[in-house]
């Protein structure tokens, strides 16, 4: 599968088929996560597997838009270290975010549905998945096979991402009429040269 095809056809999926993954499917979920980018390469992630119905189940309650995870045949903890700063935080969101990122196309690639899951409740995650101080699990990504068919591939529901011209900024920031059909338009009192009101 083309990259291109795995970005412009993913889509989000909560509904799994009971069906296990394979090992060798999972694996090359991690192997994709664990190949990542990261800033000077400090690569501050681990990953907690869990396929246990039981933990799964459990597991559903860190958030309340975590259910997903109940029906997963696995859900992938992404566990990073702590961190005081700012500059710290937001440069370990960022990596894991193109970790996850990798993991879920690479499910998609091997017809695996994939979907995040925000944990809310720290101490709960801390003691469902025996996370040491220091560590912490902001998101859970759960994998299965869909439940049905063509959820992975089904087409974005109407206005499913922004229009590109109201994100798309040519040499410097302008500011433009958000359109509904993605041909904004830069009005005269609003081009790049215009002074700013
Ligand atoms: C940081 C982040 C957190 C998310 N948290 C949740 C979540 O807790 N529960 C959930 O069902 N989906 C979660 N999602 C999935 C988004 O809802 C989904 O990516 C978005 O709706 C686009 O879905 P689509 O690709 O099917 O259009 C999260 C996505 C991201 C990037």
């Amino acid at each position: 599968m083309e990259v291109r095809e795995a970005i412009s056809r993913f889509r989000a999926c909560r509904s799994f088929h009971g069906r296990p993954l394979e090992p060798d499917v999972l694996e090359r979920i991690l192997q994709a996560g664990r190949r990542a980018p990261s800033s000077k390469n400090l690569q501050r992630w681990h990953f907690v597997v869990c396929t246990d119905r039981e933990h799964l189940t459990q597991l559903a309650a860190v958030g309340p838009f975590a259910g997903h995870v109940a029906g997963a045949a696995a859900a992938v903890a992404l566990v990073t270290p702590e961190a005081d700063e700012a500059w710290d935080r937001e440069s370990i969101a960022f990596d894991l975010g193109q970790c996850a990122e990798n993991m879920m196309l690479t499910a998609f690639e091997l017809g695996v549905g994939s979907v995040h899951g925000t944990v809310y409740e720290q101490e709960l995650a801390r003691e469902l998945l025996g996370l040491p101080d220091g560590f912490r699990c902001r998101y859970l990504i759960s994998l299965g096979y869909p439940a049905e068919p063509d959820a992975l591939t089904r087409p974005l529901r109407k206005g499913g991402r922004k229009p590109f011209e109201d994100l798309v900024h040519r040499e410097r920031w302008s500011r433009r009429r958000p359109t509904r059909r993605g041909t904004a338009s830069r009005s005269p009192s609003t081009s790049a040269s215009a002074p700013r009101t």
